[in-house]
């Protein structure tokens, strides 16, 4: 009989990715997916350690686990991706009852080391050793040469697909623990790419999103010339069947002129651009190592705007950074203020361990005043994306249906007409009715009403 495997996955979707990965290649091992993961043989954790709290939440749902473990000691439970990597073997001392901790860069090992387990080996753990192993690109690599048809089995058929063109980090901003746990920036070449989105393209996939750390600081050397990501997307636009090409996440510094064309000029490239800015203040982004001013960012949106006015354009704040005063949390609202994003993610700082900030600043700006700047941040936010959503209201978009609403899944709506959920090209949520069996089709909607979040339509 199949061994049921659950996965529980938070972060960003570099796990995401890893987590389809995972449950593609442990299908070829004989798992098969399940929602319950107190019927499952093996539960594995999918972790993040980009803040405190997202580590918080595994410790604790491990916790709630020591009964199951109790009561059925022959189940696996593991804890995989970045808080393996950065935790190690204190995972084991925290949580005696698990019996598997596995970094991002040694998935590929996961199908043996679940053998060991069940064959009564005792814990196994496997992380990198070092920032700067070779073999943490082979294995990963290990993992992306699935087989098609089973990416599908884990997935809904929303004809989405996610494509890492590049491993890790070099940037080292002082509060960010990724370029620790995921290892130094590697670019993976153009032909590889190339020959896996074909293989998406053959499957019926509609929309591509290439991922990266820092996307647009993608590399690659071929013969005599280096491919950068605009010429990438060049090559990418020219494969039959999918109509979207995205691509996440950008690198403010890196936004050079080619890229932005590319995006202008290539047909099939969303006008969706996820640039995280972090502050407005010099001094704050000085002190996160972000290498650009709040006037280099200013002038980046200008050429962005100049050459894609319709771009809808997101980013990413933290607030309560070590030493940032009142003055310079200002500066960030005026930012915000000017720059219109589609939508901004805000971050209340979370220090660290063993990052420069969390080594060489105090962690100085009080929980309280964190949470007030961060919801100040959020509510001149949300009423920019709710402004900017009015004048969709009577538009025709086009719409990739990812499936039934949250909604609709929760009241188990079981006709075929259900509450779906989908996406426009420029990446804003539409929510409609419909019949489910237009999950992964593109088709168009007419625009009713908006909240900030969310377009609410109807079916043409
Ligand atoms: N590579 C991406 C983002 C990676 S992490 C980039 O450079 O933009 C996603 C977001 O989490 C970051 O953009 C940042 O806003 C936030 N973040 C990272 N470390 C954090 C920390 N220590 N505390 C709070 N937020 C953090
Ligand atoms: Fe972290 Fe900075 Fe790298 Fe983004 S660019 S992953 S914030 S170190
Ligand atoms: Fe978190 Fe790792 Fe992504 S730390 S944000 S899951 S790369």
């Amino acid at each position: 009989m199949a061994k049921l495997l659950y996965i529980e996955t938070v972060g960003c979707q570099m796990n995401v990715l890893d987590s389809e990965l995972v449950a593609a290649g442990l299908a070829r091992a004989g798992y098969q997916p399940t929602e319950n993961r107190h019927k499952a043989d093996v539960i594995l954790f999918n972790t993040c350690s980009v803040r405190q709290h997202a580590e918080d939440k595994v410790y604790s749902a491990l916790g709630r686990l020591k009964h199951l473990k109790d009561r059925h000691p022959d189940r696996i439970i593991g804890v995989i991706g970045c808080m393996a990597q950065n935790d190690q073997g204190l995972i084991f001392r925290r949580a005696p009852h698990v019996d598997l901790v596995v970094g991002p860069g040694r998935l590929g090992r996961l199908p043996e080391l679940l053998d060991l387990v069940a064959a009564g080996a005792g814990p196994q753990m496997e992380v990198s050793l070092d920032r700067g192993s070779a073999t943490k690109l082979s294995v990963a690599e290990s993992f992306q040469s699935r087989i098609p048809s089973e990416r599908d089995q884990s997935q809904q058929p929303s004809n989405q697909a996610m494509v890492r063109i590049m491993f890790g980090c070099n940037k080292f901003c002082t509060y960010c623990i990724v370029p620790s746990v995921r290892g130094p920036e590697q670019s993976r070449s153009v032909d590889e790419i190339e020959a896996e989105v074909r293989q998406l393209a053959d499957q019926g996939c509609l929309e591509i999103t290439l991922l990266g750390q820092t996307v647009n600081s993608y590399k690659h050397p071929a013969g005599e010339r280096t491919y950068r990501l605009s010429d990438l997307l060049y090559r990418l636009n020219d494969i039959a069947g999918p109509r979207r090409l995205k691509f996440v996440t950008n690198y403010p510094g890196h936004m050079t002129d080619d890229l932005i064309e590319a995006v202008r000029d290539l047909p099939k490239v969303s006008h969706y651009l996820h640039v995280p800015a972090q502050s407005g203040s010099d001094r704050i982004l000085k002190r996160m190592k972000r290498a650009y001013s709040a006037g280099a960012y200013r002038e980046m949106l200008e050429r962005i705007r100049q050459a894609i006015p319709d771009a809808a354009i997101t980013s990413d704040f933290i607030v309560g950074f070590c030493g940032e005063t009142e003055e310079d949390f200002q500066q960030t609202i005026d930012l915000v203020s000017e720059a219109r994003f589609k939508n901004s993610f805000i971050f209340k700082y979370s220090t660290r361990p063993g990052t420069a900030s969390a080594e060489k600043y105090v962690d100085d700006v009080p929980y309280d005043v964190k949470q007030r700047r961060n919801n100040e941040l959020l509510a001149i936010q949300n009423a920019i994306s709710l402004e900017d959503n009015q004048p969709l209201v009577g538009r025709t978009l086009e719409i990739l249906v990812e499936g039934p609403s949250k909604t609709s899944r929760k009241h188990a709506e079981s006709g075929p007409v259900v509450q779906l959920v989908g996406r426009t090209s420029r990446d804003r949520i539409v929510v409609f009715d419909g019949d489910r069996h237009l999950s992964g089709q593109i088709i168009p909607v007419e625009i009713e009403k908006v909240s900030q979040f969310t377009l609410f339509g109807k079916q043409l």
